[in-house]
């Protein structure tokens, strides 16, 4: 179903959940088992240093390890912005007043309950379009909000952010927030993220609304950590995408000849996450009919995770055209929420 149908249906609360969800599946090159997908990871595994895109952390199993980052004592990243939200969420339904709700890596929509709820009491229109790379995850929590919200209408997308952005037709309601919590920007390299500002820009009409989580910089101390936490999920998470590549690429890594690396890079204000080579090994991914070799001690890097200074940010956004109107922080100034409007 197109998302412009979507829109006009009046689906409501008198069908079944399996009956009012409809995932948008968007083919791409980098999306879910396309035949020709997999030129990032030749590229990446190709170059030196060597690198991997981190959308492929998230399949099924990797999508559920990042649930439990998210809960790990040591990951304060979404605590504190979920505490952010329960705090300011009426305040954001205030200002944006009724809108469509579109959220990119929305992953099991825990936070957006929130926003969601504050929307609810309000006496908004709930109307909720989540993206995000892995269809499992995507149709596990819209049919969980839909059990929860009868009058919720959700329209899920399963594909990257571009894809996804590409599609979206002007809003019926009011206006439309786009959500990118989580500090996910901070994955994105500054090129990546001049990119990205354009989509997002092109998804809005004037006066339409971002609502951006950053996470702040802060001591070392506090942030590696986060990325090595000692029940080892995150070093399980890292290794998982070795994994979803043997199973989207007939590879043969063998998880146990790779190791978890974390640590902060403080000249560039971000953590870097590789995974390192424990011995020199070639390895095969036979459906890109690809071998690379690695040296002892080689690593490829999967992500990174840039932590933000404020008024840099701030300016960023207000170049580009996305007002920050309002920003919403804890008492640490750990983390940052805020909410942009395209200007004209
Ligand atoms: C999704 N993203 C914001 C997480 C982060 O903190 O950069 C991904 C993550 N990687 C390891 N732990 C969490």
């Amino acid at each position: 179903m197109s998302i412009s149908k979507a829109v006009k249906s009046n689906v409501t609360s008198k069908y079944s959940v399996e009956k009012r969800l409809q995932i948008e599946r968007l083919v791409g090159a980098t999306q879910i088992v396309a035949p020709s997908a997999g030129s990032d990871v030749i590229e990446g595994l190709t170059q030196t240093p060597k690198s991997l895109p981190p959308c492929y952390f998230y399949d099924d199993r990797g999508s559920n390890l990042f649930e439990q980052i998210c809960d790990l004592p040591e990951y304060y990243l979404t605590r504190t912005e979920t505490t952010i939200l329960q705090q300011f969420a009426s305040e954001i339904a205030k200002i944006t007043g009724p809108c469509e709700l579109v959220e990119l890596g929305s992953g099991s929509s825990s936070k957006t309950r929130i926003l969601l709820n504050a929307y609810q009491q309000l006496g908004y229109p709930l109307h909720y379009l989540p993206i995000d790379v892995c269809a499992g995850i995507l149709e596990s929590s819209a049919k969980q909000l839909l059990g929860d919200y009868p009058l919720l209408q959700i329209d899920p997308l399963a594909g990257t952010y571009e894809l996804a952005l590409a599609q979206l037709l002007p809003t019926q309601l009011p206006s439309r927030l786009i959500c990118f919590i989580g500090s996910t920007l901070g994955n994105l390299t500054l090129d990546e993220c001049d990119v990205f500002f354009s989509q997002i820009i092109n998804a809005l009409q004037i006066g339409e609304y971002l609502l951006l989580g950053i996470d702040l910089r802060k001591p070392k101390e506090i942030l590696e950590p986060a990325y090595n936490d000692s029940q080892g999920i995150t070093a399980a998470f890292n290794l998982n995408m070795l994994e979803h590549l043997n199973h989207r690429f007939e590879g043969n890594f063998n998880t146990t000849d790779f190791e978890h690396w974390a640590f902060y890079n403080e000249s560039e204000h971000q953590i870097e996450m590789h995974l390192r080579s424990l011995r020199s090994q070639i390895v095969e991914l036979r459906a890109l009919n690809l071998k690379v070799n690695f040296a002892r001690g080689e690593t490829i890097i999967t992500e990174i995770s840039r932590k933000f200074d404020l008024n840099t940010i701030k300016h960023q956004l207000t170049a580009r055209g996305l007002l920050p109107l309002n920003l919403w922080t804890d008492p640490n100034q750990w983390f940052g929420l805020l909410l942009c409007q395209l200007q004209g």
